[in-house]
This record gives structure tokens, sequence and C-alpha cells, in this order.
């Protein structure tokens, strides 16, 4: 695979007339990754990359509000974080409680829906009351829908689905031979919004880390070796300029 910076620069390929560019993704989901070796860099604490991280998260979500992109789907913790030390655990649980806190209005403000993925009953008790609270209070907003992955594994998601389905056909409500893609989307943690069109992955690592291992199926990938706190509205816009040049065919061939 080329670097990023190479694939950023690759013309379009000359069959590019044939299909129409896919112009502003419906949905985009980041893993936000690099803070830690941020503010190693700075000879801070890792804590303080994830301070700075959330200036990130603020303006991708301005970003994203403002092209018109109606889903953004952040990786925000993962359920392997839990194995992190706990100091940096807590300090990030407070954080993005902090963060719901202070920004909820402003998510209001701008319309923006907020939601949430993963074990949720797994976040500490004031945590998921602050999270309760800024869903219930952006739940009558139209615009951007903000969905926060939170203690999100997605083999923990699709093992959760596969269980999902079989109670479904022990109970007699489905039959085993009904059982396809699209039925099996409706089980699993995102069946109320469409699969990622766009996956952005920060600090130049190229690997999924167990984020939306089914539903990206069919996602363009943007990798910048830009470190999440350092990635602001300029760098989302170059990603969704990229994302406007590619020729999505889906195993076809694009004719
Ligand atoms: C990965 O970087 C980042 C995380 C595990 C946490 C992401 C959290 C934020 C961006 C904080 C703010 C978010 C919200 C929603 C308020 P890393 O620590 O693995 O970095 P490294 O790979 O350089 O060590």
């Amino acid at each position: 695979m080329k670097p990023p910076s190479e694939e950023a620069a690759a013309p379009a390929p000359a069959s590019a007339a044939l299909t129409p560019p896919a112009s502003v993704p419906r949905h985009v989901a980041i893993i936000m990754d690099g803070n830690g070796r941020w503010a190693r860099g700075r000879g801070q604490e890792r804590l303080f990359g994830h301070e700075h991280g959330a200036s990130s998260v603020r303006a991708c979500i301005e970003g994203c509000a403002e092209a018109g992109v109606e889903f953004l789907t952040l990786y925000a913790f993962s359920q392997e974080n839990w194995s992190r030390p706990k100091l940096e655990v807590a300090g990030l649980m407070v954080l993005l409680e902090k963060f719901l806190r202070d920004n909820t209005p402003e998510l209001k403000e701008k319309n923006v829906r907020l939601q949430a993925i993963g074990r949720l009953t797994d976040l500490p008790a004031s945590c998921q009351r602050e999270l309760n609270h800024s869903i219930e209070a952006t739940a009558g907003c139209t615009g951007l829908t903000l969905i926060l992955a939170l203690s999100y594994s997605g083999r923990t998601e699709v093992i959760d689905g596969i269980k999902s389905l079989l109670r479904e056909i022990e109970q007699g409500h489905i039959d085993k031979a009904m059982i396809n893609p699209e039925m099996f989307s409706k089980h699993l943690y995102t069946r109320y919004y469409p699969d990622p069109d766009l996956l952005i992955r920060t600090s130049g690592e190229f690997r999924l880390s167990n984020f939306l291992l089914w539903q990206v199926s069919y996602a363009e990938f943007y990798v910048t070796k830009k470190l999440w706190p350092d990635f602001g509205k300029a760098d989302l816009v170059e990603a969704l300029h990229e994302y406007a040049q590619r020729q999505r065919r889906y195993g076809g061939v694009g004719e």
C-alpha cells in the first residue's frame, strides 16, 4: 500500500469520467489515534494528549456539520482500552463527562443529535448519567448525528448480534433460512445508521483496531500521519476532498 501522502497526491484514474465522484459521504467514521505520542513528544503525560484531542473532536463535529455529513462515528474508547493504566482510564472517563457537560448546549444549538454505541453499561455510573442526559437533550435534533463508540469492540458487537439473532430464532420470530447480511445488520449496535462511507485514521497506522468490522466492508479508507490532537477542520476537509475523487465500485466494474 502506498504511504498516505502519495495516495492523496495520486491523480484520478483515467476511468474517472465513467462514474460520478461520490461527493459528500453520508457517514464518516474516525479512529482518533496518536494522543499519547503527541503528549510524549511534548514531555507530557498521555492524558494531556487526550485533553487536546477533545479540541479535534469539536473541530470535526463542526466540519462534518458544515459539509453536510449526516453521521459521524468517533472511536472514543475501545473495550481493550480498559486495560490501560488505571489513572489514564479514570482521566479519560472524567474527560468524557466534562466534554458532554460542556458541549451539550452547543450540540443542541447546532442541531447535532448525540448517540452512543458499545457496552455502555461498562462505563462509570456518573458517565452513563451524563451520556443519557446528552442523548435525551439532543434527541430532537435533526442535523448531524454524532455517534460515540464507547467501551466498543467490533468482535463483541458481532457476537452480540449473533446472540440476538439466535434469541429471535428460539422465540420463533424468524427462520434461520431468512438470515442474510441486511437482516444481520439489523442486529448490530449500528442498526439505525447507514454503513460508513469514509473511514479516517490518524497517526499513520494502517489497522482497524476492532472498529466497525462488519460495517466498513465498502468504506473508503483515509490514513493521515497527523496525530489526532493536530487534526483540525482543514484536515477533515482534505479527507472529504480526497473521498470525492474516489471511484466506489462495490466489487463491480464501475460503469
Ligand atoms: C487513541 O490514542 C485515543 C484514545 C484511546 C482516546 C480517544 C479520546 C479522545 C480523543 C478524547 C476526547 C474524546 C471525546 C469524545 C471527549 P492513543 O492514546 O492510543 O495514542 P498513541 O497511539 O499515541 O499512544
